[in-house]
């Protein structure tokens, strides 16, 4: 069985819908994969209890309690190596990971990030649309490198960017993609590394 851990900070929206996907594709089935675990580095994440109504394990690394970067995702990383993972998914994780970390699970960590990478690497990329001028904007799941919001694309989804567009509007727009992109990604992912057709 390949174990998929993933880790959050937030709300959940994007772990959540994959982990409707592996349900609804039966991917255990299908890839011999599962959700073996979510973990966040924010206690108060809302996604922790969404996962442990699906009875997926969680557990909670507060980055707070830890002095360096380095602590906390040596930490992070026996939490996650526990599940013994095959891939790791950063889904609304908003740490910046170690070259240590990225190094240990290189080519089984990927990321989301709303913005059509290269554009807009960092934070408030919806803004950051809006105010270049952007006629559309989207999203970008990618491998993970020791460079921010850099590395492999993997798949990517466009969205129109409307002339009375807020950030929050276009975040909105974006995040509905987001639920249909990065579950048929790792499906695509997990069908590569199986020997499966999709
Ligand atoms: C998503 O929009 C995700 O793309 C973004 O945070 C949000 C998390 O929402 N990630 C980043 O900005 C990473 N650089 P969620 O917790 O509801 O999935």
């Amino acid at each position: 069985m390949k174990n998929i851990v993933i880790l959050i900070s937030g709300g959940g929206s994007n772990m959540a819908a994959i982990v409707r996907a592996a349900e609804r594709d039966r991917w255990a089935e299908r890839f011999s994969a599962r959700i073996a675990a979510v973990v966040s580095n924010k206690p108060e994440a809302g996604g922790l209890a969404i996962a442990a109504t699906h009875g997926i394990a969680t557990a909670v690394v507060p980055h707070k309690e830890f002095p360096t970067r380095e602590a906390f995702d040596e930490a992070l990383a026996k939490v996650v190596d526990a599940h013994a993972p095959a891939l790791v998914v950063l889904a609304g994780f908003m740490r910046i990971l170690t070259p240590g970390f990225v190094g240990r699970y290189a080519g089984r960590l990927i990321n989301i990030h709303p913005s059509l990478l290269p554009a807009f690497p960092g934070l408030h990329t919806h803004q950051r649309a809006i105010d270049a001028g952007c006629k559309v904007a989207g999203v970008t799941v990618h491998q993970v490198t020791t460079e921010l919001d850099h590395g492999p694309i993997l798949a990517q989804a466009v969205v129109p960017v409307l002339p009375d567009d807020t950030a929050a509007t276009l975040a909105g727009r974006v995040l509905a993609q987001e639920h249909q992109l990065y579950p048929r990604a790792i499906a695509g992912w997990l069908a590569d590394t199986s020997g499966h057709i999709l």
